[in-house]
């Protein structure tokens, strides 16, 4: 009996040391923007916590130390300079136990074709080596652009599968579209 409790306790302490998590991790611009005016959460924001709730996985933002504008055009500017210069914004604080997460899906919205430069900040700051990326992104009108490339090309030890483009509007606006429309992707992931 003695034996069977501690196999079993050495069985658990195995299985807690395996990493199983699920973050969904993103950047999001709240404040003017195309399409939906004047917004308390950003679009892409809103999208992260569909994709949460139906995963059950933890939520991480990327906060920018620095605020990006929140004036749409200023904010075509800072994003065109940062492309422009290869910048890496610094973001606030971090992902806790970053071991404990297997599966990690990373948001964005589209910066004129691109994923915005303190995305890459994040992607290249972790390992990512043996980790599930599943990329999401918001957009108005580019899809997912270059960006399902852009992560595979940065991260090439991580098994990268095929991201979420959704509209920022449908995203901002339309919960019940957005919702059936992460429900069919994840399905279609076999998640
Ligand atoms: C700097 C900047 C550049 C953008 N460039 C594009 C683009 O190239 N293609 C596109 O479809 N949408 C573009 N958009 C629109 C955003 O991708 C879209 O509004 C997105 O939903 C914003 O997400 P957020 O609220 O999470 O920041 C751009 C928006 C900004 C602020």
């Amino acid at each position: 009996m003695k034996r069977i409790v501690v196999l079993l306790m050495a069985l658990m302490l195995m299985g807690s040391s395996l990493a199983e998590g699920v973050l969904v991790t993103y950047f999001s611009h709240a404040g003017e923007n195309y399409n939906v005016g004047v917004v308390e959460e950003g679009n892409t924001a809103k999208l992260a916590k569909v994709i949460a709730e139906q995963t059950g996985a933890d939520l991480f933002e990327i906060v920018p130390v620095v605020d990006y504008p929140q004036s749409y055009d200023e904010c075509l500017e800072v994003a065109t300079a940062e492309q422009r210069e290869g910048a890496r914004p610094e973001y606030v604080s971090d992902v806790e136990n970053w071991e404990q997460y297997d599966t990690v899906f990373i948001g964005y919205p589209i910066w004129w074709g691109e994923i915005p430069n303190i995305v890459y900040t994040f992607m290249e700051s972790h390992d990512f080596a043996g980790k599930t990326v599943i990329p999401f992104n918001t957009h108005e009108g580019s899809g997912q652009s270059h960006s399902q490339r852009g992560i595979e090309n940065t991260l090439p030890d991580a098994t990268v599968l095929q991201g979420l483009a959704v509209r920022g509007a449908t995203a901002q606006n339309d919960a019940d579209t957005t919702t059936k429309a992460v429900s069919d992707w994840l399905s279609g992931l076999g998640m």
